[in-house]
Parts: C-alpha cells; sequence; structure tokens
C-alpha cells in the first residue's frame, strides 16, 4: 500500500519533488486531473509544452484527442482520472529516462491505489511498460485485459500522439480499444 493517507497528500509531496533532474527543467508539476473515485484511469507519458504551461495532464493537441475518445465512449474527462508515467516535463520533449521513471513511480503507484479504478488503460509504451512489466510492445498488447497488482485490469492502448501520427487505422484500433475499456468497466466485479 502507499505511504500516504491520501492523495492530496501525494500531490503535496509531489508538488515540491526534486528526486531527479526533471525538477529543474519544469515549470510545474502535473500531477494528474480528474475524479479521485474513478473506475476508469489513463496513464500516459509525461507533459509536453502544453501541460507543463498549464499544469493539467493532455491539454495540448495528444490531449484534445484523448478527450474526443473518452467522449466517444459515453463519458467525460471530470468523469475518470488522467496521469502520466513522470509528472515533470523532459526537455524538448524527449522520452523519459529510466531513473526519471523510476523516481516518480511512487507517486503512480500511489494514485493506483488511491483512486482504485476498475480499468486502467496504458497510453502507449511507457505506460504499458511500467505498468505490465513487460517489454512487448505496445501494437502486440493493445485491447487487450491483463491484470494489475491493485486488482485492476489494464487495457493498453495506443498514445494518442501516435493516433495522431497514423491516421485513420490507428484511430479505429484505439476506438475498439475504448469501447473494451468501457465493457470492463460496466462489468461487475
Ligand atoms: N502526452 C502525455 O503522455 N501526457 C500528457 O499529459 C500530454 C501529452
Amino acid at each position: 500500500m502507499t505511504a500516504w493517507a491520501d492523495l492530496d497528500a501525494v500531490r503535496a509531496t509531489a508538488l515540491g519533488c526534486t528526486a531527479c533532474g526533471l525538477a529543474a527543467t519544469r515549470t510545474q508539476v502535473v500531477f494528474g486531473s480528474g475524479d479521485p473515485a474513478a473506475d476508469l484511469m489513463f496513464v500516459g507519458e509525461g507533459p509536453g509544452a502544453d501541460e507543463d504551461r498549464l499544469g493539467q495532464p493532455f491539454v495540448g493537441r495528444s490531449g484534445q484527442l484523448l478527450t474526443r475518445l473518452i467522449d466517444g465512449i459515453g463519458l467525460t474527462r471530470d468523469a475518470v482520472y488522467i496521469a502520466n508515467v513522470v509528472k515533470c516535463r523532459p526537455p524538448d520533449n524527449r522520452d523519459p529516462l529510466t531513473d526519471e521513471i523510476a523516481a516518480c513511480r511512487p507517486f503512480l503507484e500511489a494514485q493506483v491505489d488511491h483512486v482504485a479504478p476498475r480499468v486502467i488503460m496504458t497510453l502507449g509504451n511507457f505506460a504499458t511498460k511500467l505498468l505490465l512489466d513487460t517489454r512487448t510492445g505496445i501494437t502486440k498488447l493493445r485491447g487487450q485485459e491483463f491484470p494489475y497488482r491493485s486488482g485492476a485490469v489494464v487495457v493498453p492502448t495506443l498514445h494518442p500522439a501516435a493516433v495522431l501520427r497514423g491516421g485513420g487505422v490507428a484511430l479505429a484500433q484505439t476506438r475498439a480499444d475504448f469501447v473494451v475499456a468501457k465493457r470492463l468497466v460496466g462489468r461487475a466485479r
């Protein structure tokens, strides 16, 4: 279980975190947003420039697509919880480094423990590899369900940025993955 009493305590620690080098270049920590008791949680990679500026996850172009995909299964951003593998922007949008992911991992794990979602959609390779402890790539794993240690089910899907690059096929696959997640949210425990 987590070292923090509640999600606000996790947030308070994260906002002052200097555990990795990203602390030196961030504008602000992007902790997470949405319903702290959501049944459906999304985990992305890390903040980009827009998120770093506004302090909210997925508010740039990828975020607009994520919002549309959430709308497409009859939910809203307020009804789900959205977080990232790393809470601070990697400079120039580079991939997060192994030590940065490791330093931030306790925050994500505590978010999962406190939100206690039924279903976690991992968006792209970084979130999928971290939560499923796998080296298998997202294209092989997407759209399937995997157990997570919290009791939640993980459904990997493409990162919205990859969907924006990938065009119609990627968008259709991702929409189908969201339908899988929606069905699992509704499934009796
Ligand atoms: N990409 C991510 O992985 N997370 C964000 O918050 C924004 C873009």
